[in-house]
């Protein structure tokens, strides 16, 4: 975080000033160029009048060339039937014999002179009021951008001060503007609840640990009491917490790394159908100790994929064990497989009592369990089918789960089918 703020803006440094400078000052630009333009192109037109026509408009001027004598040069000189220059002409003030200079008014200017000067005057006006018009128009504009981006810019340093529930006022304006107040406000949405997640993670990884760390004390203090004998049984008890104690940070480690685009995977091409008959197989045993009838139902033809072996035992085992612990005795379990477009799909199915509707959405949440009680006392952490969706992302598939019809639940993968060009670019290279 920098130690410094830059400097709070100046009052014409806003927005909202700089607007309305813009607006006058194109318009005072716009005025003089008119002013200069008209001037010039009016100055022509009168210079281009033929002399009778200068006479007409401005008979004085015949007065004043002849006042003017023979020092005086021509109000309008004709050069070859052109008037190429104008020159105000001072009238001579003869000398009184007493001494007295005689005061002969000011001539008046001539019409076609009035008519530019009340031609400026006019522009003048128009500059006025069109200068009185940008601002106006500059404030309503300055408005409509700056009160908006003042909105998310107040709403934006509350979030940076910690606040994350504060919110930008939608304030009516341009799309664009309604878009970065909507945008702001989603970015800030998705910082608060990123923000609960980490600490509802954090209550939850410390829930996690306590418990087997609290067994594992109970039982090493009655040890030491003499309360209890460390007979193999109680060790094996020991043994077990430790072992969830183990598979819960490796567990944590997995999605923190997945988390940060870093969970290592050694995806080679293989076959999921091969590989799930296999891991199905090694389960079965275990399934059946336990009342439950674990079927297969692969494909004959091999399905590639490319992906890394363990992480894929990972995905199957973690829904068996969830097949297994949440249904009773005498539930069948199918491990199934299917080409399906270009997707290699495994789906695991059992014949329990399904997903509870609610937590249907939450699945694959961290830390979730569906009956929170009963599922602790089965030792499940809530992590198993965080790591399945997590996993399946990190090798570009999908994952779904759903309640089948007849009851049962039914967990879906689908992994990108390797195609034969693709197998070999990667056999080559
Ligand atoms: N086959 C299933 N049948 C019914 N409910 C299931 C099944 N698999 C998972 N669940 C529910 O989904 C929740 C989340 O599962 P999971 O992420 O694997 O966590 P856990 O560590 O509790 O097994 C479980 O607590 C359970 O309520
Ligand atoms: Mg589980």
């Amino acid at each position: 975080m920098p130690d410094t703020l830059p400097p709070a803006p100046k009052p014409w440094q806003r927005l909202s000033v700089s607007i309305i400078a813009a607006m006058l000052l194109m318009t005072i630009l716009m005025a003089l160029s008119m002013v200069v333009v008209s001037d010039y192109s009016v100055k022509r037109q009168i210079a281009a009048m033929p002399p009778e026509w200068h006479l007409q408009l401005d008979p004085d001027s015949k007065q004043r060339q002849s006042n003017a004598g023979p020092g005086g040069a021509s109000v309008a000189e004709a050069t070859g039937g052109r008037v190429v220059r104008s020159v105000p002409q001072i009238p001579q003030i003869p000398d009184r014999p007493n001494g007295t200079a005689r005061l002969t008014p000011p001539p008046r200017p001539s019409r076609t002179e009035r008519f530019r000067r009340e031609l400026l005057n006019n522009l003048l006006l128009a500059i006025v009021i069109s200068g009185l018009g940008a601002v106006l128009v500059g404030a309503v504009l300055a408005r409509r951008i700056a009160q908006p981006i003042d909105e998310v810019s107040r709403a934006a340093q509350l979030v940076a001060s910690g606040d994350l529930s504060a919110r930008a006022r939608q304030l009516p304006g341009s799309a664009e503007i309604v878009s970065l107040t909507r945008h702001f406000n989603q970015m800030a949405s998705s910082l608060d609840q990123l923000e609960r997640e980490r600490r509802d993670m954090i209550a939850d990884i410390a829930h996690e640990l306590r418990t087997p760390l609290a067994v594992v004390q109970a039982r090493l203090d009655a040890f030491e009491d003499g309360i209890l004998q460390p007979v193999p049984n109680e060790l094996a008890l020991i043994g077990a917490q430790i072992e969830l104690l183990t598979r819960l940070v490796s567990d944590l480690r997995t999605l923190s790394l997945a988390d940060a685009g870093r969970l290592p995977l050694q995806r080679l091409p293989l076959d999921l159908s091969a590989l799930s008959g296999r891991i199905a197989q090694s389960y079965a045993s275990k399934a059946s100790a336990s009342g439950r009838h674990l079927n297969t139902d692969l494909t004959k033809a091999e399905l590639p994929v490319l992906a890394d072996r363990d992480r894929l035992s990972q995905i199957l085992i973690n829904l068996l064990e969830n097949a297994v612990r949440y249904t009773s005795s005498g539930t069948h379990i199918t491990v199934q497989t299917r080409q399906e477009d270009l997707w290699a799909v495994l789906r695991v199915r059992d014949t329990g009592k399904g997903f509870d509707q609610g937590s249907l959405p939450h699945l694959f949440s961290r830390f979730y369990r569906a009956d929170e009680s009963r599922n602790r006392d089965y030792g499940g952490s809530g992590l198993g089918l965080a790591i399945v969706a997590v996993l399946v992302q990190a090798h570009g598939g999908q994952v779904h789960a759903r309640n089948v019809q007849g009851g049962g639940a039914e967990v879906e993968i689908k992994l990108p089918l390797l195609l034969e060009n693709e197998a070999t670019g990667d056999a080559t290279g």
